[in-house]
């Protein structure tokens, strides 16, 4: 596999590139379907039929739909409540972060997480369509949250946590800004029956494309509890045919005996 720092320098380049067209007029489902993890290996769905409801959606800006990247819509997993501050790992353009500012309110906090400029670039400028008042968007990498210790309801991700070389640092670091009993709640892409194949795990279009990071989920459900959380749960809401545009990757997973799924991951951390 290559080293930490290439992979998080692709998975950058590559965002950054989708933003920047984004940001010019274009979809960012560079596939050509709608919202994806980029333009290849992996396609996933139009915005709508990631689980989004077609009313929430209709009441946000055009850009912030078409900016969506995500493997579907871990707003839908979690009660949010008036006056709660969400964290979203890996925010993109912001989609996930517009909803859940809606439902904390003007009491809540919606906070986005990024590492790629253009992509937060993107998320203020939907913000600001949207004139949103209680969202704001940090750089930085989920492996080093820049949050204090104990600071954050809930913490959601869409499609990113797959990206991270460094997963234990990812949940170590969510664990930490989680207040006691706060909720763990993210889609993502996982996979079942077998480990991503090493050729794969090495292809750096895999890699950035949200497949060859992906975690086998006994194995999510382990670094779930190494990190310090109780209950993990994964529930499989897209598989197989539901998956669009997995092409050669998606012939070599099944080659293998592994099948790449979309999920909903959620765990809680304990309160002392
Ligand atoms: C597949 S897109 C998903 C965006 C958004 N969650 C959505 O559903 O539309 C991945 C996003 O995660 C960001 N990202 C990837 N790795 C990251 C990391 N280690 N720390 C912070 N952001 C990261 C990328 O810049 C990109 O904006």
């Amino acid at each position: 596999m290559s080293d930490d720092a290439t992979i998080k320098d692709q998975v950058r380049e590559r965002y950054s590139r989708i933003a920047r067209q984004t940001l010019a007029g274009g979809d960012a489902g560079c596939c050509g379907a709608g919202a994806c993890c980029g333009e290849g290996p992996i396609a996933l769905a139009p915005v709508h039929q990631l689980g989004y409801d077609e009313a929430q959606v209709a009441a946000l800006p055009e850009g912030a739909v078409a900016a969506s990247l995500g493997c579907g819509n871990p707003t839908a997993l979690i009660d949010l409540h008036p006056g709660q501050t969400v964290l979203d790992l890996g925010s993109g353009g912001g989609i996930d972060v517009l909803l859940s500012a809606r439902r904390v309110g003007p009491t809540g906090r919606a906070i986005g997480l990024d590492m790629t400029d253009e992509m937060l670039a993107l998320a203020r400028a939907n913000a600001a369509a949207a004139g949103a008042t209680n969202v704001e968007f940090l750089k930085g990498e989920m492996e080093a949250i820049p949050l204090p210790d104990a600071s954050v309801d809930v913490v959601i991700s869409n499609c990113v946590v797959n990206l991270s070389p460094d997963k234990d640092a990812v949940l170590r670091e969510a664990r930490r800004v989680l207040k006691p009993g706060g909720r763990f709640a993210i889609s993502d892409i996982v996979v079942q029956g077998g480990a991503v194949p090493p050729d794969l795990q090495a292809d750096m279009m895999s890699w950035t494309g949200c497949v060859a990071g992906a975690l086998e989920e006994g194995e999510y459900r382990a670094k779930l509890h190494a990190a310090g959380f109780t209950d993990p749960e994964i529930v499989v809401t897209a598989e197989g045919s539901d998956l669009p545009g997995g092409g050669d990757t998606d012939a070599r997973l099944r080659a293998a005996g592994v099948r790449v799924v979309s999920a909903f991951v959620r765990a809680t951390k304990p309160t002392p």
